[in-house]
């Protein structure tokens, strides 16, 4: 039974999901997050396949562990940048050190991010969800997009949300210092705002051999949400996390994201796990997500980069993108 694209996640999640055995040994990875859950297995996967990680993480002795299980396990090549990313000064950081680092970037996977039911401002000033799930993935694809388009094919992958249908994205009010915060909502608008920018991304990447899409990893039982008060980790443990299945099967739909080869051109897309979806239509409204781009290049204090149709047409989008 086909259900309306409203509801159509319920379906898709019980769908038979596709995997790959394509290995990618010596692939540079970049994984946000990859100290936890879904981060953790698609980092794991990527080890299993024989890529080289890049591991960005906020706490170094949970990085260190990791860099040690897949060295020990998988013979893995891992570099570790530590950054918190509810600091952009600590993304373009990061991003200057992969530059330095790293002459070619093959899959970037962007997944670092929270749930929290109360509003914490940055010390820059932005609300903490909307900074580490939008904000600061912007940023470090803007930071890294030239060197994967001069060393394409390389894959982006957005680890986004279901949540988006919460909706919640306010343009006026991104601090929520004129509603009173709703946690769903908050975590909503940053998921939201990604996709919204994820349509603009893959309209400037067509023809540079660079693909963006962003995916719902599945339902899955990780840290999120653990830091908030008393109230909410009890009724989670309680009532949510027996529903919720094992992470593993997150890090495989990366992993099938990132290396399938029948992936290699397809961009632009929702992917609930490895079954295209089509998302909410307040995630879709282009018009709104010129906005939105504009808004985080303000925010992120990013050089105008010019959307789709312009890129399309230049001859070298390269140098472009460098101007
Ligand atoms: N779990 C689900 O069912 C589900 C569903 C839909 C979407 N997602 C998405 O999946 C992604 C990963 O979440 P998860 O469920 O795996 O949660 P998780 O277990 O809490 O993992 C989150 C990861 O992000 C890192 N992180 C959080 N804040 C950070 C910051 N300020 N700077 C740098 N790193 C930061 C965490 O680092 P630490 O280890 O240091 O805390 C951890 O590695 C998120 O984008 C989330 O929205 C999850």
């Amino acid at each position: 039974m086909k259900l309306p694209d409203e509801i159509q996640f319920i379906n898709s999640a019980f769908q038979t999901q596709k995997t790959t055995d394509v290995r990618m040994d010596g692939k540079v990875s970049i994984i946000t997050g990859a100290t936890s859950g879904v981060g953790y297995q698609a980092a794991r996967r990527l080890a299993e396949g024989g890529a080289s990680l890049v591991l960005v993480c906020r706490n170094s002795e949970k990085a260190n562990a990791l860099r040690k299980e897949f060295i020990q396990k998988y013979a893995s090549d891992v570099e570790i940048v530590l950054a918190d990313f509810s600091k952009l000064s600590d993304v373009r950081k990061a991003a200057d050190f992969i530059l330095k680092k790293f002459q070619r970037i093959d899959v970037l996977v962007n997944n670092a991010g929270l749930h929290r039911t109360t509003r914490i401002l940055t010390e820059e000033g932005h609300e903490t969800v909307f900074c580490v799930n939008h904000l600061a993935s912007y940023l470090f694809t803007r930071l890294l997009l030239d060197r994967m388009i001069k060393n394409a094919p390389a894959r982006i992958i957005q680890v986004n949300s279901e949540g988006h249908r919460f909706g919640g994205l306010d343009l006026d009010d991104l601090t929520w210092s004129r509603r009173h915060y709703i946690g769903l909502q908050g975590y909503g608008a940053s998921k939201v705002a990604q996709l919204l920018t994820v349509w603009e991304f893959a309209d400037i990447l067509a023809g540079t051999g660079v693909t963006i899409n962003a995916m719902h990893p599945g339902t899955v039982k990780t840290n999120i949400g653990m830091d908030n008060g008393p109230l909410y980790r009890w009724f989670h443990r309680l009532f949510v996390r027996p529903l919720l299945r094992k992470p593993d099967i997150s890090g495989e739909a990366i992993y099938y994201l990132a290396a399938a080869p029948e992936m290699q051109n397809v961009s632009g897309k929702f992917f609930n796990q490895t079954v295209e979806e089509t998302p909410m239509p307040h995630a879709l409204d282009r018009e709104f997500g010129k906005s939105v781009w504009q808004v985080s290049e303000e925010l992120t204090g990013l050089p105008k980069l010019e959307l789709a149709g312009s890129l399309i047409k230049m001859t070298d989008p390269v140098s472009f993108l460098l101007t």
